[in-house]
């Protein structure tokens, strides 16, 4: 880039001017007219039918959308499919040659493996039948705690072909984490793998799969996938299985896919929320499977013939819908890769994209961070020309993140689409149409066509342009969440409760609420502001900070705990960890790391505190609340404001003087 280009795009960056689409983009997009956003709102919801037709429906549905029982929105009611004849079947006679998954291994070029969608199609009927036999039924719910293998995408779609729900713990998550979700979800299957690659080691994965085991309620059939081959010797149990040994036995073997209902779940996925146990979000066949696929169309501008690449782990809704179901229902390549950016060199991505010749990328803010700081040199040895589009999600991505994106990665040549949804939404709410909309760095953009989202008060009512307000949702969508799992009260009183008349059968008097905080432009641009409950986002991953402090007070010498997120050059957040001892222990490194310790064995790794602050008190309110936001102050060093509300206003100073000690 050039010295006056730059200055230039520094101007508009702080003028928060908007930025155009190529000329060259929009004249291919999947979607190109402005009429879309009022033909949508005249017409809704029969504008969903657009959605539903992507799809091959084995019965058509009789009616877009049943709102007689709210919050138990229906969409699509009457209709029946298959979401693995979708996402498989129907694509064999125009592209069964065609690559549907390119996997790319950590370590080394010959570890790489495509999947032709006719190699797909065997693959995933062979497992199909291979679960089958095991004794999987319909509706049985089959755990796939998975690395980034090929053989998860399989084992999700083989669960799809014959109508059991897949339940995807990620691999990264311990083995309290997945005994709890199975013991939850009284899952009596598991598809597990030996271990996978990570920055040039191989991570083992079986020992933690059995130590999870271990604290399953239940008997639980165990397929294994062996990824690390000899170097790593695993034993089989009785109960267990070796998934080539299954396919091998089923070779040739076609099942025919299980035609279910559009409100039939599809998946079930846990995320974290405002109390310790995690909720188990509910998606449907035809709901979620039309979202997924309508959403990559027009706003990922996928096509079949593209190669697109999603750099997010399956473990999370972003793999789900946007490695997984959206790209596979439209019958495009997509790429899928096992490790980590930054092995075995930090242009690691960028000579995947060459070497695919990818067409669009989607990744997350904090990657976008972290390529930031390692430098634009590793991006400039390679050729992105093959990129047309860019996209992010997971956080608010900053202007300076932004602009590196657009200039380094899309060579100013590409839109960015910044996209804003959750693990209930199935699928993107707020961002730009790429060929209609300008985008606007740092805002995630208006609501897509047809979806309703306000951003409002404590009383519900709309703020004015500028002001902080909490995003509402107030329509209902296609690929909303349907229920938490065994648990329709916890889904009002979580979502719903917090807008709408709860006593009401009139559906537009029932309100969504995601827990995020945001503020609209005068352009109605939304820029969303982070979650507005007791929720963190490190690297764009969800945490409940109840959870955390639940592990840390099993530590022995902990008496109590208040987690928070902090700010975090590369993470976004970090956990901030303040931890009151028992009276004959001692806050030192002995602790400290046993602290660690014990969330990674509660948790995972990802939610390891990045700061353990030993205190004597905590700062609380008159009727006994932890102050989180005064801690989020100490953490962020910022000013302190009203402590007048507290019953021990001293203390705070105290930790402020701990954490300034550091
Ligand atoms: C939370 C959802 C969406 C899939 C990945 C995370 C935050 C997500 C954005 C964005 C600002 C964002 C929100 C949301 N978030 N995308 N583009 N701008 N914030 O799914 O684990 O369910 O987390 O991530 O706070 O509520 P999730």
């Amino acid at each position: 880039m050039t010295e006056v280009n730059n200055v230039e795009l520094e101007a508009r960056l702080e003028n928060r001017e908007r930025f155009e689409p190529p000329e060259s983009f929009v004249e291919q997009a999947n979607i190109v007219d402005d009429a879309i956003y009022d033909e949508f709102e005249g017409n809704w919801p029969d504008c969903w039918k657009r959605a539903a037709d992507l799809l091959d429906w084995e019965t058509e549905y009789e009616t877009i959308l049943d709102d007689s029982n709210p919050p138990f929105f229906e969409w699509f009611t009457g209709g029946s499919l298959n979401a693995s004849a979708n996402c498989l079947d129907r694509h064999l006679e125009d592209r069964g040659d065609e690559a549907a998954i390119e996997w790319v291994g950590e370590p080394a070029d010959e570890d790489n493996r495509t999947y032709t969608y006719n190699d797909l199609h065997r693959e995933v009927n062979e497992f199909a039948a291979a679960l089958r036999d095991l004794g999987v039924g319909e509706d049985d719910i089959v755990t796939l705690y998975m690395p980034m293998v090929p053989e998860l995408p399989i084992a999700m779609l083989a669960c799809a072909r014959i109508g059991a729900p897949h339940s995807v713990v990620f691999a990264g998550f311990s083995a309290d984490a997945l005994a709890t979700r199975m013991n939850a979800a009284d899952s009596e299957y598991l598809v597990t793998c030996d271990g996978y690659y990570r920055r040039g080691d191989a991570l083992e994965h079986k020992a933690k799969t059995d130590e999870g085991l271990g604290g399953v309620d239940h008997d639980v059939r165990t397929v294994v996938v062996d990824r690390l081959g000899d170097e790593y010797d695993h034993p089989m149990a009785s109960g267990e299985f070796d998934y080539d040994d299954l396919v091998a036995e089923q070779a040739g073997t076609k099942v025919e896919p299980v035609q279910r209902d559009a409100e039939d779940m599809l998946f079930l996925m846990y995320t974290s929320g405002t109390t310790g146990e995690p909720k188990g979000v509910k998606h449907t066949t035809g709901g979620f499977l039309s979202w997924a696929s309508w959403t990559s169309q027009a706003v990922l501008d996928i096509k079949p013939e593209d190669t697109y690449w999603c750099s997010a782990d399956i473990g999370w809704i972003t793999g789900h819908s946007y490695i997984v179901y959206g790209p596979l229902a439209l019958g495009t390549t997509s790429v899928m890769y096992e490790g980590t950016p930054d092995h075995p060199t930090r242009d690691r991505l960028w000579e995947i994209v060459e070497e695919y010749e990818v067409d669009q990328l989607y990744t997350a803010p904090t990657a976008i961070r972290a390529f930031m700081k390692w430098g634009s040199q590793y991006p400039k040895r390679h050729d992105l020309s093959s990129l047309r589009l860019l996209g992010t999600v997971g956080e608010p991505i900053n202007p300076r993140a932004w602009k590196w994106y657009y200039t380094h990665i899309g060579n100013e040549n590409c839109p960015i689409v910044d996209t804003w949804w959750q693990t209930e939404t199935g699928g993107m709410m707020l961002t730009t149409l790429p060929g209609v909309k300008d985008a606007k760095p740092g805002s995630a953009g208006p609501p897509l066509p047809g979806i309703d989202i306000r951003v409002v008060d404590t009383r519900g009512n709309e703020v004015e342009p500028g002001k902080a307000g909490y995003l509402t949702v107030n329509k209902p969508w296609p690929g909303m969440l349907r229920t938490l799992y065994n648990n329709d009260d916890r889904f009002i009183s979580e979502y719903w409760a917090e807008y709408s008349d709860t006593e009401s059968d009139d559906p537009d008097d029932w309100v969504y609420f995601p827990e995020d905080g945001a503020k609209i432009d005068e352009d109605g641009y939304i820029t969303v502001l982070g979650r507005v409950d007791d929720v963190i986002n490190v690297s764009g991953h969800r945490l409940g900070t109840m959870e955390i402090e639940s592990a840390i007070v099993g530590v022995e010498g902990v008496a109590e705990a208040a987690v928070v997120g902090g700010n975090h050059e590369l993470k976004g957040e970090a956990v901030y960890a303040y931890v009151i001892t028992e009276e004959e222990f001692d806050g030192g490194e002995e602790l400290r790391s046993r602290i660690v310790e014990g969330v990674e064995d509660a948790i995972g790794p990802i939610a390891r505190p990045e700061e353990i602050v030993f205190t004597p008190e905590l700062p609380k309110t008159r009727s006994g609340k932890i102050m989180r936001r005064l801690l989020e102050d100490i953490a962020n060093g910022e000013e302190l404001g009203d402590t007048s509300t507290l019953r021990n206003p001293d203390v705070v100073r105290d930790i402020e003087a701990t954490v300034g000690d550091d």
